[in-house]
């Protein structure tokens, strides 16, 4: 243990509320298990992480986060083996890249023992929470946000870092229908599309809403200006198959670095798969869709891993994506989830 997990001080809960679980019909981020850590920012600095029963918090109600939106949080999982040890995936990813959004949201960053030796302290005592069946992990929500007063819209003076846990099951159930989207967008040149700020999720509740009513299950973002450029899938990377090649837009200011996304870029090159991260275009998705070359897509991300597309819908057509037998999708999937449960030699040390 280093200095800093020796500090952190642990209330525990007084009693278990894991009884009540039903570890064989998890659903996705709905129950928590009974711990989380805290850790305030307060007269510029962060103070050390401590980690009490899972309960509310107290806010003051003009606490900035609510008035001007200052948040971001990072998604990952523990997984743990067939000899019950528990591992993560490539977690020192999700803190650099925590630190960036960080950054961009003029929010203090957090020092990596904070993150790292938090959350392995957490984990430690909540390990009995961490599912062991197929398809199932310990979801990890690390958060920050401005806990700060005041009206004035400048940043917080104070925030708090938060980790709260949650026992998951998968995050979509059936097949996944989409829409390419044609007039809202997720993020723009200049803006805050490549960081996991809050606010760039609840801007895509209206438009993925509208497409449900239309019988979609989640849209394809395309960029801002002209909304001829394939971007990301709902809250997910996404990639496309034309023939034999595997392409992905490459990231920028308006796409997220989906740490699924560059594991997947580089398992597939490892599998001697031809990959192309350049920028993709509707009209060729369409048309590969017309001329049968395109064979898949597919979206990528923490929560749902790899994310098959059944069907996309353009300009009022539907085009579907018949299941392929040997797909990509499902080898990528299969590569990252044995390096992740550690079923599978991990070539590329991501495991940890
Ligand atoms: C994740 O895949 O972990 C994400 O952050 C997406 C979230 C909206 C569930």
């Amino acid at each position: 243990m280093n200095d800093t997990a020796q500090k952190i001080t642990v209330e525990k809960a007084q009693t278990s509320k894991i009884d009540q679980v039903d570890f064989d019909n998890l659903s996705f981020g709905s129950v928590f298990t009974d711990h989380m850590l805290v850790c305030d920012y307060k007269n510029g600095a962060w103070e050390t992480p401590k980690i009490i029963p899972y309960q509310p918090i107290t806010l003051e109600p003009s606490s900035k986060i609510f008035h001007y939106g200052q948040s971001i949080f990072e998604g990952m999982k523990a997984y743990k083996d067939a000899a019950g040890d528990t591992w993560l995936f490539r977690p020192f990813d999700n803190h650099k890249r925590f630190n960036i959004s960080a950054k961009r949201m003029s929010i203090p960053e957090i020092p990596e023992e904070y993150f790292i030796e938090g959350l392995k302290t957490l984990l430690r005592l909540e390990k009995d929470w961490i599912p062991q069946s197929e398809g199932s992990s310990l979801y990890i929500r690390p958060f920050m946000f401005a806990s700060g007063k005041g009206f004035h819209a400048s940043p917080a003076d104070e925030y708090k870092f938060m980790i709260c846990l949650a026992p998951s099951g998968a995050y979509f159930s059936g097949k996944v229908k989409v829409l390419i989207e044609q007039t809202y967008s997720r993020s723009a040149n200049g803006g805050v599309g490549y960081a996991k700020a809050g606010g760039n999720y609840a801007g895509q509740f209206y438009p993925t809403q509208l497409a449900v009513k239309k019988g979609y299950n989640q849209v394809i973002w395309t960029d801002d200006n002209t909304h001829e450029y394939i971007e990301e899938a709902g809250a997910m990377n996404i990639f496309v198959r034309i023939k034999d090649t595997l392409i992905t837009g490459p990231t920028s200011d308006r796409i997220l670095d989906g740490i699924t996304r560059k594991s997947i870029i580089e398992i597939a090159k490892d599998e001697g798969i031809p990959v192309e991260v350049r920028k993709i275009t509707v009209t060729e998705v369409v048309d590969a869709a017309k001329n049968g070359s395109l064979k898949e897509m597919f979206g990528a991300g923490t929560a749902a891993v790899v994310s098959p597309i059944a069907a996309f819908g353009y300009n009022d057509t539907d085009y579907d994506l018949p299941e392929l037998p040997n797909s990509y999708a499902r080898r990528m999937k299969e590569r990252i989830i044995d390096i992740q449960y550690n079923k599978a030699e991990d070539i590329f040390g991501w495991r940890h």
